[in-house]
């Protein structure tokens, strides 16, 4: 039962595969991950022995795609996160874009609230867009270059700390855009009638979500607590 009082976010570091779980049932562990488990059951109306057993299920070692992101250092998580996170937005967001307007302005009339998951979306890949240019032109490089000792935490934004804030404010920002579109799509379920390119663009929606909880839980759990350490420890 010791797991149940640990946080969601302290077991999907620990446990990598539990995000996988915790997806599933929507459970929320990148921005809404600082809550235990017991109460993240019980404000999802979850039973907590039925996601302890499915947790369990999941204890295998992390096979080749799931590292554990805990022990690698700084650069190797950056370089992870920009080759397959960063990558997958800049592809995806555009084309998801695409999409969403072939499919509102086709079925917008008979289903409204494809216009609002449109606007929704667009607005997300605009944040998302300005969000990962500072992320790899500011935030990342400091870092890299902190751990490496070739900086002292003296730079244009004073302490790590700042940036920091900023870009965990924007994953909050982009995290309810995350649930306005679910909500809107009622869990990215395509109605009966939908055409093809309706259910495609309600499935890498899904995956969207997906992709984007795991790179936040991994800026925001993983690197940055990191990072304000390490400048802590060398100043
Ligand atoms: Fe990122
Ligand atoms: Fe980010």
């Amino acid at each position: 039962m010791q797991t149940a009082t640990k946080t969601v976010r302290e077991i999907a570091i620990e446990l990598p595969q539990a995000t996988r779980v915790f997806e599933k049932l929507g459970i929320d562990y990148c921005c809404g991950g600082n809550r235990s488990l017991e109460e993240a059951c019980e404000s999802a109306n979850l039973s907590l022995n039925e996601v302890l057993q499915a947790l369990e299920r999941e204890a295998a070692p992390p096979s080749d795609g799931e590292v554990n992101w805990e022990s690698a250092s700084l650069r190797d998580i950056i370089q992870h996160i920009v080759a397959k996170h960063h990558a997958y937005v800049k592809s995806e967001a555009p084309r998801l874009q695409q999409l969403a307007a072939k499919v509102s302005s086709k079925h917008g009339e008979k289903h409204p609230e494809l216009l609002e998951i449109r606007e929704v979306f667009d607005g997300l890949a605009g944040e998302l867009a300005s969000h990962l240019m500072k992320e790899e032109q500011i935030l990342f490089p400091y870092v890299v270059e902190m751990e490496a000792g070739r900086s002292r935490g003296a730079s244009c934004f004073g302490t790590v700390q700042n940036p920091i804030r900023m870009m965990t404010m924007e994953h909050d920002s982009a995290g309810e855009a995350l649930r306005q579109l679910k909500q809107a799509s009622h869990g990215y379920q395509a109605p009966a009638d939908a055409c093809v390119s309706y259910q495609t663009f309600y499935r890498a929606l899904a995956e969207f979500e997906a992709d984007l909880h795991q790179h936040i839980h991994l800026e925001n759990n993983l690197l940055f607590p990191r990072a304000v350490a390490m400048e802590a420890a060398r100043r």
